[in-house]
């Protein structure tokens, strides 16, 4: 099967770009990370990227005149890259015009709360806040708004009473680390079919 090219946008860590790499090395996911892109220079993602042999570019917002000309620069990138899919991995902005033009329905971003519960920036800290017994995460295609794009899959986790946000980040984390290639997958195979706001599995 011919792999998936896939670009990853990161701002932090990238242990979810890492989970990605990991499988694609295994085989049990069908593609290829080719590019890593972040919009912060000293992301620990571009040097796992590295470390991989795979192209990795931190690009400075602050660099370019308006946020429009950086997300150009993006796409350009993902572009030349050859990219089919973005995996938004940690990936720290709202993603803008440009690139949801380059890449319509081919932007997937995983968030670490049961949406549409708890978008944003903190999504564990605000479902322990809130009170919730049960949360999880969700891998999603990315629309013009804050976490809110057509939803490709979930998985839930147990929400304890003796929980910390740090306690509960790492069980979503595992989650994510599980679902994100799964979601993938599926894509690459052909799977996913866009209806609405309703992601059909084929
Ligand atoms: C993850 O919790 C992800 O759900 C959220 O940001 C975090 C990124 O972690 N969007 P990492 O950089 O992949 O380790």
């Amino acid at each position: 099967m011919k792999k998936l090219r896939l670009g990853v946008l990161a701002s932090g860590r990238g242990s979810n770009l890492q989970s990605i790499m990991d499988c694609c090395q295994r085989g049990s996911l069908a593609a290829e990370v080719v590019v890593v892109i972040s919009d912060k220079p000293s992301a620990y993602a571009l040097e796992r990227a590295r470390q991989a042999g795979i192209a990795a570019f931190g690009l400075e917002i602050a660099a370019f005149p308006s946020k429009g000309e950086y997300e150009q620069a993006v796409v350009k990138l993902l572009q030349q890259a050859d990219v089919e899919l973005v995996c938004l991995a940690g990936y720290m902005r709202l993603v803008g015009e440009a690139l949801l033009q380059a890449f319509p329905n081919k932007i997937m971003n995983i968030h670490p709360a049961l949406l549409p519960s708890f978008p944003g920036l903190h999504g564990q800290r605000d479902a322990l806040q809130y009170g919730v017994k049960i949360s999880g995460c969700t891998v999603h295609f990315i629309d013009e708004g804050m976490d809110t794009g057509p939803i490709i899959l979930q998985a839930a986790v147990p929400v304890l009473s003796e929980d910390t946000e740090e306690s509960l980040s790492a069980r979503i984390l595992e989650q994510e680390h599980r679902l994100y290639p799964e979601a993938i997958q599926l894509y690459a195979e052909g799977r996913l079919e866009v209806k609405g706001r309703r992601v059909y599995i084929k």
